[in-house]
Formats: structure tokens, C-alpha cells, sequence
């Protein structure tokens, strides 16, 4: 993928700022492609749901009688509160809207309304929830609110499958809280960060004791891929000594992945990784030009060992540690795009992921290969163009 940083050139600093470009973003990109929603260990009973929020969209996932888990806008049919409120829960048989009642089974048609004599023209058919399009992929559940429009989960991302079938992810049961959090700059500045190792030596001490000596980037197909191999060398900090002295044997994983801790970027705002005792993913969700929306959750295989508990413990620290410093040099990023000097095309073959995430934006919305922002209230117009005369 070097080819990116030969003929490809950084996002100007506008589009890290741009209100106007937000909206496209979510509306061209995010509700085209395929958003990682949820695991099926979080729907196992009848009536369990899970909800997901995209920017101005609402979601609800829930597991019917026969098994099935189905998606639908979480927005009643009558006058449009959520149906389901909370983030998570169970709700029996039925989805029973809080607002005046009206209530839906669980395959979304409309079971009944309270007081029907007052509605009668309505047609009970014609007022299911309705539903957006969902993949389950390694027990990991997509959905796509504008329509998949006949691209799969498995398509997109079939390549990796083979590197994630010895985790059993579809096995895993939820692991400690859900990671949810507001912070203050741009989604594509968290994954430019998150794009490449060149920082890891200086910006994550433990990190780089822990895998730095192997740490590697590369792609299969063109999904960005990282790979560190925990080593026995002696290390400074307390969680890293410890987890590489602890970390036990695993009989279900090949001898390569015994030390690995692998990762993979899912276009466009989602990591999924792997280490020898938990999986889990992290994902950003565009609120605003400088508001983002950062969820992560972890996994686990059933049946616990206390030696399995104290390594993810020890895991989760480093992640905690890694954490907090992507954190502030993502801040010092957007700090930066608002100054008059951003420095841009200054990228090392090690930040290759950065250019390859910012192509993949500019195939997409194509005003974002423009060095200035085109005038306010224009952007829209000015990306149409583009897309058009592009194709
Ligand atoms: S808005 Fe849902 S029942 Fe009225
Ligand atoms: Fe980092």
C-alpha cells in the first residue's frame, strides 16, 4: 500500500474542522457503510435488546422468539419516541413504546394501540417499525441504515476471517463495562492517530515494552492490520512485567497467537482486536466537527480461571495507560488544525495507514481532497459535482 504515500496527499486542516463536512461525512459515509452495533452476547434471551445511536439516527436491535435478532429505526410509528430507551434491556414480547403505549413484536409489525377507536383509518400493516438492513459477522452484529444495497459484512471483511476463527468470537461473552465517552476533537483525527506505530516508541513507553521490538504494520487485502508479539524481555512498568510473566498458555489458540496482540481497522470508524485472552473493539461516532463519541467493549470466552482474570486485569491497565496518552496526542491534533501553520505531506512510510484512511475519505466525499474549503453553505453542491464528474 505505499503507493498511497506516492501519489497521495494528507486532508487539509479544514476538514478536521468543517461543521458543513461533518454532515456530509455521516451522511455519505457513515450511513452507507456497514457500523458495527453489537455482539450476540449481548441479545442471548427473547425480548433482549441493545440500542445504538448515529449521529441523528436511532437504532434498536433486538432477539425475537424464533432466535432471530432484527434491527429497526428506534423510532415509534406514532409520533416518533424511542421505542426502546434505554441503551440496553430486555423487554419481554414485545416492544412497548413509553409515550402512549402503542406496541410492536419483536419482527416489528404492529401488535396493537391503545384506544384504537381513536385511529380509524389506521392500518396496522402499513405501521411496522421500520427496518434497517443487518449482518451478523464472528458474532459481531453490523447494521447500515441507508441500505447495504447488496454489499455484505462478509465481502467487505472476509479477508481477515481466517486470522480472527481460532478467538471463537462468536463464543464470547461480554467482559467488564462499556467503554463510553464524549471527547472534544474530530473522528478522523482519533484514527489518524490510530493509524500508525511511528509514535509508539516515544508516545507508549509500556506499550513498547511490552511489543514494541516485534510491533508491525501492514494490510491484508486492504484492511490495516497491527501485530505485536509479547516479549520476554524485562520491562519498567508494573502491569507490563507482570503480564508478560502471568500470561498462560491458551489450548485453543495456534502456537503463533499464543503472545499476539493483533488488531484490525474496519473502514470507517472501528477497531476490532484480538489478545490471547479477550477480544473487543473501539469505534468512533461523529457528533461534530470536534465532538466525537468514543465506544469500546470487550469480550471474553465462558469459563473463567483466576490466572485468565489477572492477565486481562493486567491487559486492561496497559490499555487504561495507551489510552490516556492516544488521547491527548489526538487533542494536540485538533489543537493544531485550528492554527495557521499545520504541517501536512511530512509523513514517514511508517504513517502509511494515515494516507491509505484519508484516500478511502476521499473516494467517498470528494470535496475532502480539496486544499480550502469551498465557500459556506456550497460544500454539498461543490461534493456532488465532483462525484459526478468523477463518474
Ligand atoms: S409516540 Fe409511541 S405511542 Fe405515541
Ligand atoms: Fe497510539
Amino acid at each position: 500500500m505505499l503507493e498511497t504515500r506516492r501519489n497521495g496527499r494528507m486532508l487539509a486542516p479544514w476538514t478536521y474542522t468543517s461543521e458543513e463536512l461533518c454532515e456530509l461525512e455521516i451522511d455519505h459515509i457513515f450511513r452507507h457503510q456497514w457500523i458495527l452495533a453489537g455482539h450476540i452476547s449481548e441479545l442471548t434471551q427473547t425480548g433482549d435488546y441493545l440500542t445504538f445511536d448515529l449521529a441523528k439516527e436511532r437504532a434498536v436491535l433486538v432477539r425475537d422468539e424464533s432466535g432471530e435478532i432484527h434491527a429497526f429505526h428506534n423510532v415509534c410509528r406514532h409520533r416518533g419516541s424511542r421505542v426502546a430507551p434505554d441503551r440496553q434491556g430486555n423487554c419481554g414480547h414485545v416492544l412497548r413504546c413509553p409515550f402512549h403505549g402503542w406496541t410492536y413484536q419483536l419482527n416489528g409489525t404492529l401488535k396493537s394501540v391503545p384506544r384504537p377507536q381513536g385511529f380509524p383509518e389506521l392500518k396496522k400493516d402499513h405501521n411496522a417499525l421500520v427496518p434497517i438492513d443487518l449482518e451478523i459477522w464472528n458474532g459481531f452484529i453490523f447494521i447500515c441504515f441507508e441500505g447495504a444495497q447488496g454489499r455484505s459484512v462478509a465481502n467487505q471483511f472476509g479477508v481477515i476471517s481466517g486470522k480472527i476463527t481460532p478467538y471463537q468470537l462468536e463464543e464470547m461473552v461480554p467482559w467488564g463495562a462499556e467503554y463510553d465517552e464524549v471527547v472534544d476533537y474530530n473522528w478522523k483525527f482519533f484514527h489518524d492517530v490510530d493509524n500508525e506505530g511511528y509514535h509508539v516508541p516515544v508516545a507508549h513507553p509500556a506499550l513498547q515494552e511490552l511489543y514494541g521490538r516485534d510491533y508491525c504494520d501492514s494490510y491484508l487485502g486492504n484492511i490495516p492490520m497491527t501485530t505485536g508479539v509479547v516479549d520476554d524481555h524485562p520491562a519498567s512498568s508494573w502491569s507490563v512485567a507482570r503480564y508478560k510473566s502471568l500470561l498462560p498458555r491458551q489450548a485453543h489458540l495456534p502456537e503463533e497467537n499464543q503472545r499476539l496482540w493483533l488488531y484490525f481497522g474496519l473502514f470507517p470508524n472501528t477497531v476490532i482486536y484480538f489478545y490471547p485472552e479477550k477480544a473487543g473493539f473501539y469505534m468512533s461516532l461523529p457528533q461534530g466537527a470536534a465532538t466525537t463519541r468514543v465506544i469500546s467493549r470487550e469480550y471474553r470466552l465462558p469459563g473463567e480461571n483466576r490466572e485468565l482474570a489477572a492477565v486481562r486485569y493486567l491487559s486492561g491497565r496497559i490499555d487504561q495507560i495507551t489510552g490516556r496518552e492516544d488521547h491527548d496526542l489526538v487533542r494536540r491534533l485538533q489543537e493544531a488544525a485550528h492554527t495557521s501553520v499545520f504541517p501536512m505531506n511530512n509523513l514517514s512510510d511508517l504513517e502509511d495507514g494515515v494516507l491509505q484512511f484519508h484516500q478511502q475519505l476521499k473516494a467517498l466525499v470528494p470535496v475532502m481532497s480539496l486544499e480550502a474549503s469551498p465557500a459556506p453553505g456550497t460544500l454539498a453542491d461543490v461534493n456532488t459535482t465532483l462525484l459526478n464528474s468523477s463518474s
